[in-house]
């Protein structure tokens, strides 16, 4: 195991009725003006919206909000979020929904407390400082982004998909109430499954030494979210299931499973390429991703792999080589993301094999020469990837 600091300072209230105490878990953050920032209309269909605003009008806190933002978050609504922010003298920024509205709360946060365009932090051309903080009631239990440091936003010039990872974009407190997460479309559920499991197979597939008591961890977890994630395809309200997956999701990356290890992230930069190009929902594109990623890197640690197999998917060793062995673990993921209702192939997602040197392109150019930590990748070897998801 390697030297490591886990900081997840992040407030998690969970349960049933938690965004009633919004009003009151933003006054103990001495919120003066707080920024409501959420999507493109789920929370006011819900009634969330109007829950929310009572309890910030019953502990007589000032706010101002900002809707519309849309899955793969944009430039052009932080930089409007940023100006709001400094016009009204907000302090505090209110995430209401998943991944996008999160981190597109994240970015005007920082943007609000940063004099040049919040752009040079995605362009490493500056440092993060400050930010306004940051609270959350989370909707989709998904990017994990209520309990993690980063912040994934597009810049709508040439569609660039960048994340950005800083301490300041920790939330102060997330409320996770998994009733919240019932009106969720299928897709979104099973999208969120799939993404939620992809952070920890980033940490799992590590070349790190001695990490057997947090591989064990990862894999219960996993364990628990297929077991879930196949409850709520039959039964979308119930309760127990949702909580399982709510508080998986979070924990899958707030950096718990990312201890005493060094992560890998390919998959990921892979998948943002195509969110970035065909704007596909990320966990989506991740389902495509993982099943050819996986075979593709098989022979860089056969063990592991095989371990996978037989503890997360329970596959038998007898009269099997360690290969065969492995290989059925990768088939037996992509039969449950069938099970879940998620594409597996390029064509899923209408995604179109000529496009891969533009794929690849775009990666080059946000990435460099080579990336992931598992296997060091170059970008014939992103090609060679994404062919294998055509097929
Ligand atoms: O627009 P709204 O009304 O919010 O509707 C959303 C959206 O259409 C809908 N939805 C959310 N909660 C709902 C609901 N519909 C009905 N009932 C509810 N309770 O679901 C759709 C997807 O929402 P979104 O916020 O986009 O989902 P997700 O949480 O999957 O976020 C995806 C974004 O997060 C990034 C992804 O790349 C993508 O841009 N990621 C962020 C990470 C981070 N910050 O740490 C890590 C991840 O790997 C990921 O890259
Ligand atoms: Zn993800």
């Amino acid at each position: 195991m390697n030297n490591f600091i886990f900081h997840s300072p992040t407030k998690f209230v969970f349960g049933k009725d938690t965004e009633k105490e919004v009003g009151q878990l933003l006054k103990s953050y001495k919120a003066k003006k707080v920024l409501i920032h959420y999507g493109t209309g789920s929370i006011k269909r819900s009634g969330l919206f109007d829950r929310v605003v009572d309890s910030i009008e019953e502990a007589n806190i000032e706010y101002v909000e900002l809707g519309g933002v849309v899955p793969n978050p944009r430039d052009t609504l932080v930089y409007e979020g940023i100006d709001l922010c400094k016009k009204e003298n907000v302090d505090f920024v209110l995430a209401v929904g998943g991944g996008s509205a999160i981190d597109s709360a994240k970015a005007i946060a920082a943007g609000a407390k940063y004099d040049g365009d919040f752009w040079d932090f995605y362009d490493h051309k500056a440092e993060m400082k400050d930010a306004l903080k940051i609270g959350v009631i989370l909707t989709i239990p998904a990017a994990g982004s209520e309990g993690s440091a980063s912040a994934v936003i597009t810049k709508t010039d040439g569609m660039l998909k960048r994340g950005f990872y800083s301490q300041f974009y920790r939330p102060q407190f997330s409320i996770i109430n998994p009733e919240l997460t019932y009106t969720l479309p299928t897709y979104q559920t099973s999208a969120g499954i799939v993404d939620m499991m992809g952070h920890i197979f980033e940490r799992y597939l590590t070349k790190s030494d001695n990490t057997l008591f947090v591989d064990r961890l990862a894999e219960g977890t996993l364990v628990s979210i297929i077991e879930a994630g196949k409850k709520l395809m039959e039964e979308p309200t119930n309760y127990d299931a949702r909580s399982v997956i709510c508080w998986a999701g979070t924990i899958a990356h707030n950096g718990f499973f990312g201890v005493g290890r060094v992560e890998d992230w390919a998959s990921h930069r892979l998948e943002h390429e195509l969110s970035a190009l065909y704007d596909v929902t990320h966990g989506a594109g991740l389902a495509v991703m993982y099943p050819a990623y996986m075979k593709y890197t098989i022979d860089e640690d056969i063990e592991r792999y095989k371990r996978f197999a037989i503890k997360v998917f329970g596959v038998q060793e007898e009269g099997k080589s360690d290969k065969d062995i492995a290989l059925e673990g990768i088939e037996k993921l992509e039969e449950f993301y069938k099970e879940i209702a998620m594409p597996t192939r390029f064509e899923g997602i209408h995604a179109k094999k000529e496009d891969i040197n533009k794929l690849v392109e775009k990666l080059k150019e946000n990435v460099g020469k080579t990336f992931g930590h598992f296997k060091e990748l170059t970008m014939e070897d992103a090609k060679k990837i994404y062919e294998l998801a055509c097929s």
